[in-house]
């Protein structure tokens, strides 16, 4: 099943643009579920009817669903929530126990289990999610890279200790402090779900992801460090949508000034993505119902089919040169001061920023000495030792 996910700033027409491209997919004859995983569900506001937390028929071959996200959270983490509380007992309530337990980057995670579910149905070619703003979607891609650690090292170790201890703890009477094996449980649960999240996202031959922006200087900003932190945890991205172009008729008077901004800003992002870039403008009125998500779909797609992947291209690429091996990754935006690249055991650790990401190495490089590392036209080249 493909599926396509639609990240930006607040406000610049994800949802619109996830309905657009639903609908267009569906015309060209797939079968598709259209996602709302942003807790501030709006697919309702764009079709103009409401939808809610029950798959929708909207239109021939087109059905959408806002996912309940405490629900989702609920589902999976009630047990742990009840360990917490039980921790709390006597000072804090249960309440505060569900404060500790939001997780950055968990709460987008566990809503994108729908992706999975709709993939077991089996009834969908396509499935288009409609994601939170960027910010969570970043925080996303970081958890299950933070959760690996906290489940490999110190959730092994946990149990292990919880196995010998519990006995002792009930003789002393501190039984509630241990989590008990339906903890231990839910946490691996979390962990497969995440995991097969993770795989989802990951896989470059049908997940991609569209970055929706706005043609102004901030806006632009923000899409290139996303397209940034896609790339290095390894998410492709087939295609950017700047949305809200002036039409022609727009562009004099009191609007030149802005018509001319935008032409710098739609030059600088053709520039700066290595991906195609795709255009929407800004309409007389909200785009809002089948009419105007349809019409949109056309200007956007064209005749392409929007389910189609625009681009391919890995956004980690091994390669080699000579007898060295060397890893690409595209960064544009990103600068040398911004980057850490250091080897530990059998993985690359690559920081940008505050973002962190582990590589494994191909058995063909574990062992080597790293080389040195480049930026290069928005690139970055790390070289290994022949
Ligand atoms: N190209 C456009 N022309 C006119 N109105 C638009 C356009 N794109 C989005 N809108 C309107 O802007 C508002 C915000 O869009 P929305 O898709 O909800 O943004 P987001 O999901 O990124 O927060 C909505 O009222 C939508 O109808
Ligand atoms: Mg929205």
């Amino acid at each position: 099943m493909r599926v396509i996910l639609h990240t930006g700033k607040g406000g610049v027409g994800k949802t619109t643009l996830s309905a657009a491209t639903a609908l267009g997919a569906a015309e060209h004859g797939h079968r598709v579920f259209l996602l709302s995983t942003d807790p501030a569900h709006s697919l309702g506001d764009a079709f103009g009817r409401p939808i809610g937390a029950r798959p929708t028929a909207l239109a021939p071959g087109l059905v959408a669903q806002e996912v309940s996200v405490l629900d989702e959270i609920e589902r999976s983490w009630s047990e742990i929530q009840a360990w917490l509380a039980s921790l709390l007992r006597g000072g804090a309530d249960e309440l505060m126990a569900e404060e500790l337990l939001v997780v950055p980057g968990l709460e987008e995670l566990v809503a994108l289990r729908a992706v999975r579910e709709v993939e077991a149905l089996g009834e969908f070619d396509v499935c288009i999610v409609d994601c939170a703003p960027t910010g969570a979607t970043l925080r996303m891609l970081r958890f299950p890279d933070a959760l690996q650690v906290f489940m490999e090292r110190f959730f092994d170790l946990e149990r292990r200790l919880a196995r010998l201890a519990r006995p002792f703890a009930e003789g002393v009477g501190l039984r509630g402090w241990i989590p008990g094996d339906d903890v231990f449980a839910a946490f691996e649960r979390l962990y497969r779900d995440v995991d097969d999240v993770r795989q989802i996202l990951l896989d470059t031959d049908r997940t991609t992801a569209r970055l929706v922006t706005n043609a102004a200087r901030v806006v632009v900003d923000e899409t290139r460090r996303s397209f940034a932190y896609l790339c290095l945890y390894g998410v492709a991205t087939d295609a950017v949508i700047v949305n809200r172009l002036l039409p022609a008729r727009a562009q004099s008077g009191w609007f030149a000034h802005w018509a001319e901004r935008e032409r710098e800003e739609l030059a600088a992002i053709e520039a700066a993505f290595p991906i195609p870039t795709l255009r929407a403008q800004l309409a007389t009125s909200e785009r809002i119902g089948l009419d105007a998500l349809r019409a949109l779909a056309r200007e956007v797609y064209g005749e392409t089919d929007p389910a189609a992947i625009l681009h391919r291209g890995a956004p980690l690429r091994w390669r080699r040169v000579g007898a060295s091996p060397l890893l690409e990754i595209d960064l544009p935006g990103t600068s040398k001061e911004d980057i850490e690249v250091t080897l530990h055991g059998e993985d690359l650790h690559l920081r940008v920023r505050d973002a962190l990401r582990r590589v494994a190495l191909p058995a063909s490089v574990i062992g080597r000495q790293l080389a040195g590392a480049t930026l290069r036209r928005g690139t970055l080249e790390v070289r290994f030792a022949p």
